[in-house]
């Protein structure tokens, strides 16, 4: 019988039906909090150190990234339990050393509100967190997100794989825009695996994207077998898991590589503001990031701030 969630009524593969259980399943609960190290040892003497504790997805939305108390910037520190919002746009170097430090990565700061911004980055780590991601980027909207991470993946001469039942503007950039930019696009059925591996067969497809659940029939995508099949053939796969939210589904963990949200729903929870995130491996993301710069896609660090306050009560809420 199908799951009933709090989408109603939904068609879902079998290797996804794991993934709705209830907020108290250990299926939630399956990132290692680890403990500092040497900490416990003190404390312990030569006692066994405990297991370590497996954080749910409720306690990483509400602590991951969060400074408590050593400030959003790490070195200019407030005691401040919540992450500050920091609004500056351009940040402070002492001297050319320490700017030369920054870009060699040997000292952590921020530079400009584009590139980064220390409230953003919490939202980034806390969504990492939730999706099993290496790297996230927060963008100024859902469809900033789809929009950079197709024009970052798939270049001139490539091929995009959709299916028709998908959130309505998504489908229509790929078979209408990056058709202009010598992008081919296919739709396929998101159920009709026949119609994939055809596909898979005779093109050289760079990118299979859907939405699942679909926005908006919420029917659902078999992750883990589109994965399997698409990298058999070289081709990338992203997943707007918006009508989900990652307490619901982690396209990642099935096998997907890219996963999109519109932070705008579930993740902000509260109608009043757009946002949106992508989600993979540090190699892909970095790629989506240099495209989402010039495409000036910034978050203001006040709606990042609005969704991390929403996060934190989204296990609650879907
Ligand atoms: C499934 C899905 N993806 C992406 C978007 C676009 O997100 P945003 O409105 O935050 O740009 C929407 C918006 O309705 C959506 O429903």
């Amino acid at each position: 019988m199908a799951p009933s969630t709090s989408l109603g009524k939904i068609s879902l593969p079998r290797q996804q039906r794991g993934l709705l259980q209830p907020l108290n399943s250990p299926k939630h609960k399956s990132v290692a909090a680890t403990p500092p190290a040497g900490l416990l040892q003190e404390l312990l003497g030569d006692a066994q150190p405990p297991k370590p504790r497996r954080a749910s997805d409720e306690t990483l939305a509400v602590h991951v990234g969060e400074k408590l108390g050593k400030g959003a910037g790490g070195e200019d520190a407030t005691d401040s339990i919540t992450t500050p919002i920091v609004s500056g746009t351009t940040h402070w170097f002492k001297n050319s050393e320490d700017l030369i430090a920054f870009k060699e990565g040997r000292r952590h700061s921020h530079e400009y509100g584009w590139y980064s911004n220390p409230s953003v980055k919490v939202l980034e780590d806390k969504i990492s967190a939730l999706e099993r991601a290496e790297a996230t980027l927060v963008t100024s909207s859902g469809m900033n997100a789809i929009v950079a991470t197709l024009l970052a993946l798939v270049p001139p001469g490539g091929h995009v794989v959709t299916t028709t039942d998908c959130y309505s503007e998504a489908r229509a950039f790929i078979s209408d825009r990056l058709s202009k930019m010598g992008i081919k696009s296919t739709l396929i059925d998101l159920d009709d695996m026949e119609s994939l591996k055809a596909v898979l067969d005779q093109n050289d497809v760079t990118l299979f994207y859907a939405d699942s659940p679909t926005n908006p029939l919420l029917k659902c995508v078999d992750i883990k077998l589109v994965a399997e099949l698409c990298h058999q053939k070289g081709a990338l796969v992203c997943i707007d898991s918006t009508l989900a939210s990652p307490i619901n589904q982690k396209p990642l963990t099935l096998g997907a590589d890219i996963v999109v949200h519109s932070a705008t729903k579930y993740m902000a929870g509260h109608h009043d503001v757009i946002a949106g995130c992508v989600s993979g491996s540090e190699a892909l993301i970095s790629k989506i990031r240099a495209w989402h710069h010039d495409l000036g896609g910034a978050i203001s660090p006040n709606a990042a701030y609005m969704i991390i306050r929403g996060l934190k009560t989204m296990a609650l809420r879907v």
